[in-house]
């Protein structure tokens, strides 16, 4: 009906200038019309042109007003002539009613507020507030003196109106024939085909957003990392256990007891259960040994060695724990390796916008006879090199249970500066020999987080986007890159 009413209209005349008289004028909601000319618009069947024009509305407050009368009316009405205490008075109004009621009807001199009677000064009121509020509902002309009163009493705001005039376009015809979308098997059999007349492929329409799953950065660089780490020919470590001993996490890798990662301002401790209640025994044995006095061409750190400090249970701090349950099981029937693995640790760090208390670590591993630094810089040239990152500096370091320990750098072309990268080295003989590993094998290893090249590949610089409770999903959502699969 809007449809054919626009187009009629404008077979006999040269404009619609105001959609909203339009609308009032054939009796079809303004909405209606808007929306077939927004349609014939669209399909160039009518130019449109907006036009917007500011009126007052009223706020909800004036609505209530515009129903129930003003307060000022409200408060005239509840006071009987003979007058009445003021607190009979407040019981029977709504509070906010009473108090602008009591201003405004005081400020027209209507009532007399004595100590505690109110009475009437005048016999009847008109409520002009109720008249003016309704002329604005009515879309009345009302003066600008009213209009600035109850502007500032905020009972009315200005709204902004849209809508349209309208000529006829360039494919103007007074009815809209119906374009075919679909060429069916009826169309072939009737032969209607040849006069139907298709609708155009509009090749620019953006399509729905499929709803469909999205990668978080850090699991495609896993991904990545992974790929990396198979295509070299390293295998997988299960690193299924968050919790681990002590003794796997720290004292297999001749970690001394008193070292300050030990302690509870850095590493998560567990209450429940506090220990392990499995270790290799005569293993563990060898581990006291060379911690207290040394052996295997060591002296050794010369402290007494306890037993419940290995024991206690915590939240894995690196993945060399795997590293050292992996190495020690090899070493019972020992054959070369590459072992890589890439999972959760825990720290109990500050958090700020590079530290978390979790992240993920990534570290690999070659164990082997005759190697050497050499080949530890070249596999890390070449592990790196895959990341697109092979300009690489190394820097003496140190570890606990490594040595020679290298950090590395890389140089970022974007920052244009070197960063660090990870942390690497060759695993200490008074690690490697108590396991049982041969005296002539050697393992050299290197480990990064996940976490810092994520940040460095995706151009983010605060962790907290990334990883922990406040993640924006939809920023994942949104990013193209997380879209594409690797
Ligand atoms: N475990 C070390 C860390 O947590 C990384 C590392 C792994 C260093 C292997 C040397 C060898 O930073």
């Amino acid at each position: 009906m809007a449809e054919e009413a626009i187009l009629g209209y404008l077979e006999k005349n040269e404009e619609i200038s105001d959609s909203g008289k339009f609308a009032e004028e054939k009796g079809i909601s303004h909405d209606e019309i808007v929306n077939v000319i927004k349609s014939l618009n669209g399909f160039r069947l009518v130019d449109a042109e907006d036009i917007k024009r500011e009126r007052w509305g009223l706020t909800k407050e004036g609505d209530k007003y515009a129903g129930a009368g003003s307060p000022e009316v409200q408060l005239f009405l509840a006071i009987p002539p003979e007058g009445i205490t003021r607190e009979e008075l407040q019981k029977k109004l709504d509070p906010s009613i009473f108090k602008i009621g009591c201003q405004q009807a005081i400020k027209n001199k209507w009532i007399e507020m004595g100590k505690s009677q109110v009475s009437r000064k005048v016999q009847h009121v008109d409520d002009r507030v109720r008249d003016l509020l309704m002329q604005i509902q009515n879309g009345e002309a009302v003066n600008a003196e009213d209009v600035d009163d109850l502007k500032r009493r905020k009972l009315i705001t200005p709204l902004i109106w849209k809508g349209y005039s309208v000529k006829k376009g360039p494919k103007y015809a007074p009815k809209r024939k119906k374009v075919a979308t679909d060429l069916t098997r009826e169309n072939l059999l009737r032969g209607d085909w040849r006069e139907l007349e298709f609708k155009e492929y509009n090749f620019l329409a953006k399509g729905q957003p499929t709803e469909g799953g999205c990668l978080h950065p850090l699991l495609k660089v896993r991904r990545q990392m992974q790929m990396i780490f198979l295509q070299m020919g390293f295998e997988e470590m299960p690193t299924n256990n968050f919790v681990e001993s002590s003794f796997w996490n720290f004292d297999a890798l001749f970690q001394p007891q008193q070292h300050p990662a030990r302690d509870s301002h850095d590493t998560f401790f567990l209450k429940e259960p506090s220990t392990t209640n499995k270790l290799p025994e005569d293993y563990v044995e060898r581990v006291k040994g060379v911690h207290e006095s040394g052996g295997y061409g060591s002296r050794g750190y010369g402290y007494v060695w306890k037993r419940e400090e290995a024991n206690k249970n915590l939240l894995r701090t690196h993945t060399t724990a795997v590293s050292s349950r992996m190495l020690y099981a090899l070493a019972q029937d020992f054959a070369p390796k590459k072992y890589y693995s890439i999972d959760r640790v825990f720290r109990n760090e500050a958090v700020d916008r590079t530290h978390l208390a979790e992240f993920h670590q990534i570290e690999g591993l070659i164990c082997d006879r005759g190697l050497t630094l050499g080949h530890l810089i070249g596999v890390l040239q070449d592990f790196f090199s895959r990341l697109g990152m092979s300009k690489l500096k190394f820097k003496p370091a140190y570890n606990p249970y490594t040595e020679p320990s290298m950090e590395i750098f890389s140089y970022h072309e974007g920052l244009e500066k070197w960063v660090e990268i990870g942390n690497s080295g060759m695993f200490r003989p008074e690690m490697l020999l108590p396991m049982g590993l041969p005296q002539d094998v050697q393992v050299i290893a290197w480990g990064l987080s996940l976490e810092r090249p994520t940040m460095i590949l995706y151009g983010i610089d605060n962790i907290r986007d990334l990883f922990g409770h406040k993640v924006d999903l939809g920023l994942i959502k949104r990013n193209p890159l997380c879209r594409i699969g690797l």
